[in-house]
């Protein structure tokens, strides 16, 4: 089964050029992935047809930050905050009580409904964590769950050290690197802690990432959300692929993010740890954006994902947050639609996704938008007209 797609006003690819076609672009997907792409006057016969009518196409968004394994609200947290209230992520043990409390099927339905609604909005892909169950069983069930809608699965059971273990943190690390994650791993790609003040403390974090490691999944840390700390140093330390939220950054972070990798054949001369912003946390927490101009002058590769999670950032919306950081992080919007694809995509290591170029996989936006611009320009607006996922247009 072929697809051509053609009339494309702009054509937003990613490539490694950086070249992008304007004006009467064409892209043919074959299966699941990009066959094709160049002018339309050559472009090669397909199947079937879809006409762009002048519109801009995308990578689909890569959304390397959810939270999506929860049952509940925190609605009223929420609206107590706006009244003045701090986030603290206090509240993270409501939302546990809450998913300990719900059948498989709430999960299940809570997720579906949360990808469902991203899909809409033109993520193509979502990497799902666990973090609200905080035992054995419940976070075994959150990842099991989470495989069903995703292969980019992550174990976070270090996200708080749960009620009952208040008093006795080291016993529940044990727990974590051992019956936890034994169970929690095979239905997992990722491990993640949540490196805070209040969270997890630097050789407790690394205690656990490095468990995690051992049983062959991929870092990735919570990091310098709420104030200075060691999350970012710890993650390219462990060779992490992505540190998130990276809102409080000394210089000596800034260079160490940016310098990450640079002994990796891989390196191409921006970092290897991703720093992966998400904005709808510090919209939905009244707290200071981080400083996106500051990574991207200094070589940092940078993501941009919604955190999508009941307590700080309840969005799901990748053109929210693109909105958020050209008006508030100071990113051009071309920079901005680059980490909500190539950049979330380099937060998950897969080459095979953000970029329009043959051999790739075929997700692609088409705009109700000549450019990629009107993102930004037009905040709020649903803008994303059709979206081709493993290249079937999605309904
Ligand atoms: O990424 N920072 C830690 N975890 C989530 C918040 C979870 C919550 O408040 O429920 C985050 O913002
Ligand atoms: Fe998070």
């Amino acid at each position: 089964m072929s697809l051509l797609i053609t009339n494309i006003g702009e054509l937003f690819t990613n490539d490694a050029h950086g070249r992008e076609l304007a004006h009467d672009a064409a892209v043919v997907v074959d299966g699941d992935r990009i066959a094709w792409v160049g002018p339309a006057t050559g472009a090669p016969a397909a199947d079937e047809r879809i006409d762009a009518g002048g519109a801009a196409v995308l990578p689909g968004f890569v959304d390397s930050h959810a939270h999506l394994m929860f049952a509940g609200d925190r609605a009223a947290e929420f609206a107590a905050r706006m009244a003045g209230e701090a986030y603290t992520g206090g509240g993270i043990r409501t939302t546990v009580g809450a998913t300990r409390a719900a059948t498989d099927e709430q999960l299940r339905h809570n997720a579906r409904r949360l990808v469902g609604e991203a899909l809409r909005q033109g993520t193509t892909t979502i990497e799902i964590k666990s973090g609200y169950g905080l035992n054995v069983a419940d976070e075994a069930r959150s990842l099991r769950i989470a495989a069903e809608f995703t292969a980019e699965t992550t174990f976070l059971g270090a996200h708080v050290v749960p009620a009952e273990f208040q008093d006795r943190p080291d016993d529940y690390v044990s727990l974590v690197c051992g019956p936890m994650l034994a169970l929690a791993a095979p239905h997992a790609k990722w491990v993640d802690a949540f490196v805070e003040r209040g969270a997890f403390d630097e050789d407790r974090a690394r205690t656990i990432l490095l468990a995690g490691k051992e049983m062959g999944l991929g870092v990735r840390v919570h990091g310098n959300q709420l104030g200075p700390g060691p999350g970012v140093q710890l993650a390219v330390e462990l060779d992490a692929a992505s540190v998130d939220h990276c809102t409080h950054l000394s210089d000596a972070d800034v260079d160490a993010l940016a310098a990450s990798g640079a002994d990796c054949m891989c390196h191409d001369g921006s970092g290897r740890t991703v720093a992966t912003l998400l904005p709808g946390a510090e919209f939905s927490t009244r707290s200071p954006y981080p400083d996106a101009r500051r990574l991207l002058d200094a070589g940092v590769t940078v993501a941009l994902a919604t955190d999508c999670n009941p307590g700080s950032s309840y969005t799901s919306s990748m053109s929210f947050c693109i909105a958020l950081a050209v008006r508030e992080m100071r990113m051009t919007p071309a920079e901005a639609v680059r980490a909500a694809t190539l950049g979330g995509a380099r937060a998950l290591r897969r080459d095979d996704l953000g970029v329009i170029r043959p051999g790739a996989r075929a997700d692609l936006l088409i705009l109700d938008a000549p450019s990629h611009l009107h993102l930004a320009y037009r905040p709020g607006v649903p803008l994303i007209r059709d979206v081709i996922h493993g290249g079937r247009p999605s309904t």
